[in-house]
C-alpha cells in the first residue's frame, strides 16, 4: 500500500530525561520526516533523504509543525466526563456528591456510548491518542468504550471499576460478581483490535477485603492484565482506609495483603507515601500515575516527583479527568512543571514531553507500542502548532532554542495547538 510522509519538525525520544541529559534524551529534525505505512511508523528522519527513498510516498506537509507521538493519558476516568470541573469539595464528598450520582447514569448503554465517543473526540483534539480509563460498575459502560475505540482504531485499556460498599446502592456489585463480570469481560476484550483490560477495584474504601481478594485471584489467572486503582491520595482518605483495615501496615499494603501489588500494577496520585511503600512499589516495579490538575483541584497534594525518579520508580502523567479540571495533556504538563516548581523541581520541557508519551506508555506496558516517534512503533501522533496563538508566537518567536520554542505551548497551549492527530497511521 501507498505509504505517507509526513513533513515538519520531529521529536524522538533516544533515552530517559531524567536519567541523562536532555541533550542526550532526544533526537530532533528541523527539517525532518516521518513515513508511515500499514499503521506504523516506517521511518524518522531527514525530509529530503527520507522524499528520495519513497518517491511514490503520499506527502503531507506541516512546515514548521512538531510532529511526536501522540499524548497517553494514563489515568482518567471516562464516565467523569460530564461533571468535570464540580466546585468545592475534598475528595469523599466530592465523589459522593457528584462523582456517583453521575456514573449511576452509565447503567444505560446509550449514554455510555454517546459520553465514551464524545470523551474520545474531546481528548484527541487535545492530542492524546491513548487513555487508560475507569469505567463504571455496569459491564455496558466497558463495552461502549471499547466499541467507541474500536470505530476509530485506537488503543486503549479500561476495566469496569469494582465497589462493594461505601457507595450507593444502585453503583456496587459483590465479589463474586465483580469477579465474574471482570473476567467476563476480560475474556472478550483483552487483546482483541487495539484494546488491553485492566482488572479495575476503584480504591480500598469501596472494596471489602472479600471483592479485593477476588480481584487478586482474578489477576493472578491473567497475569497479562494491568490492574489499576488509586493509593494515597488525601490524607483524610488514608486515614479513613488505615481505620477499615486494622491489620495493615500502611495503604498499599490494603491491596498487597490481597494480591494487588505487581509490576502490572498501576496507581494513581500516589502522593503521601511512607517509605515502607515507596521500597515496595520500586522493588515490584509497579507504576505511579501523577495527576497534577486533579491534585491540585481536588486539594490533595504534591507529588514527589523528583525523589520518586532519582529512586528509579515507574512513573506516568495523566489527567484524572474529572478529578482533574482538564482533558489536555498540554494543560497537564504545564501542572506538572507547576507542581514541580513548588518543590522547588523545574521540570525541563523534555522531561514533560516524555512522562506525556514515554513515561505514560511505559507505565501501560505499552511503549514497546506506543509514545515515541520510532521505526516500529504504531503511527500514533501528535502534530504541534508551536505558534498556535498570539501570546504563544510572540514568545516562541523569541526562542533561541527547540525547547524555549516548545516550552510556551506546553504552558499556555489548548486544543488549538493541536494541528493534526494520526491514529493508527490515519488521520484522525
Ligand atoms: N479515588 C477513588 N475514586 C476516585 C475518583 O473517581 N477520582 C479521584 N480523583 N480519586 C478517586
Ligand atoms: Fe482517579
Amino acid at each position: 500500500r501507498q505509504p505517507t510522509l509526513l513533513l515538519g519538525q520531529t521529536l524522538s525520544f533516544t533515552a530517559n530525561p531524567f536519567e541523562v541529559p536532555f541533550e542526550d534524551a532526544v533526537s530532533h529534525e528541523t527539517v525532518g520526516a516521518v513515513l508511515i505505512r500499514d499503521g506504523q511508523i516506517a521511518a524518522v528522519g531527514q525530509a529530503e533523504t527520507l522524499r528520495a527513498l519513497n518517491p511514490t510516498a503520499k506527502v503531507i506537509d506541516y512546515g514548521k509543525g512538531l510532529i511526536m507521538a501522540g499524548f497517553v493519558d494514563a489515568h482518567v476516568h471516562y464516565p467523569q466526563t460530564a461533571m468535570i470541573a464540580s466546585w468545592g469539595k475534598r475528595l469523599i464528598d466530592w465523589l459522593n456528591s457528584y462523582t456517583f450520582p453521575e456514573e449511576m447514569r452509565f447503567a444505560s448503554k446509550t449514554y455510555a456510548a454517546d459520553i465514551a465517543g464524545r470523551y474520545l473526540d474531546l481528548t484527541k483534539a487535545h492530542g492524546t491518542t491513548t487513555v487508560a480509563s475507569y469505567c463504571t460498575i455496569h459491564p455496558v459502560s466497558v463495552d461502549a468504550l471499547f466499541e467507541e475505540a474500536q470505530k476509530r482504531g485506537q488503543r486503549v485499556v479500561a476495566g469496569k471499576t469494582c465497589m462493594d460498599r461505601n457507595a450507593p446502592e444502585g453503583l456496587m456489585d459483590t465479589a463474586q460478581t465483580a469477579y465474574d463480570q471482570s473476567k467476563q469481560l476480560l475474556q472478550a476484550w483483552h487483546g482483541v483490535d487495539r484494546i488491553s483490560y485492566a482488572i479495575t477495584p476503584r480504591f480500598s474504601p469501596t472494596s471489602t477485603p472479600e471483592q479485593l481478594d477476588a480481584m487478586g485471584a482474578l489477576w493472578a489467572e491473567h497475569p497479562d492484565c494491568l490492574m489499576q486503582t488509586h493509593l494515597s491520595e488525601q490524607t483524610d482518605e488514608i486515614d479513613w482506609v488505615l481505620g477499615m483495615f486494622p491489620d495493615a501496615r500502611d495503604y498499599l499494603d490494603t491491596y498487597e495483603k490481597f494480591g494487588l501489588l505487581g509490576e502490572r500494577g498501576l496507581y494513581g496520585h500516589a502522593i503521601h507515601l511512607t517509605d515502607r511503600e515507596r521500597a515496595r512499589l520500586k522493588e515490584t516495579g509497579a507504576g505511579l500515575v501523577h495527576c497534577p490538575t486533579s491534585n491540585t483541584f481536588i486539594g490533595s497534594g504534591l507529588f514527589d516527583m523528583q525523589g520518586l525518579m532519582a529512586e528509579g520508580h515507574n512513573v506516568g502523567l495523566a489527567t484524572d479527568t474529572g478529578g482533574g479540571s482538564s482533558f489536555s495533556m498540554l494543560r497537564t504538563m504545564a501542572a506538572a512543571y507547576e507542581v514541580g516548581q513548588l518543590r522547588h523541581n523545574p521540570l525541563h520541557a523534555s522531561q514533560l514531553l516524555w512522562l506525556a508519551t514515554q513515561g505514560s506508555a511505559r507505565s501501560l506496558h505499552l511503549d514497546d507500542k506506543i509514545g515515541n516517534l520510532a521505526a516500529g512503533m504504531e503511527a500514533d501522533l501528535v502534530v504541534l502548532d508551536l505558534a498556535s496563538t498570539d501570546a504563544i508566537s510572540q514568545r516562541s518567536s523569541r526562542a533561541e532554542d527547540l525547547w524555549e520554542s516548545i516550552f510556551p505551548t506546553i504552558m499556555m497551549g489548548d486544543d488549538r495547538a493541536i494541528r493534526a492527530v494520526w491514529i493508527n497511521g490515519k488521520a484522525a
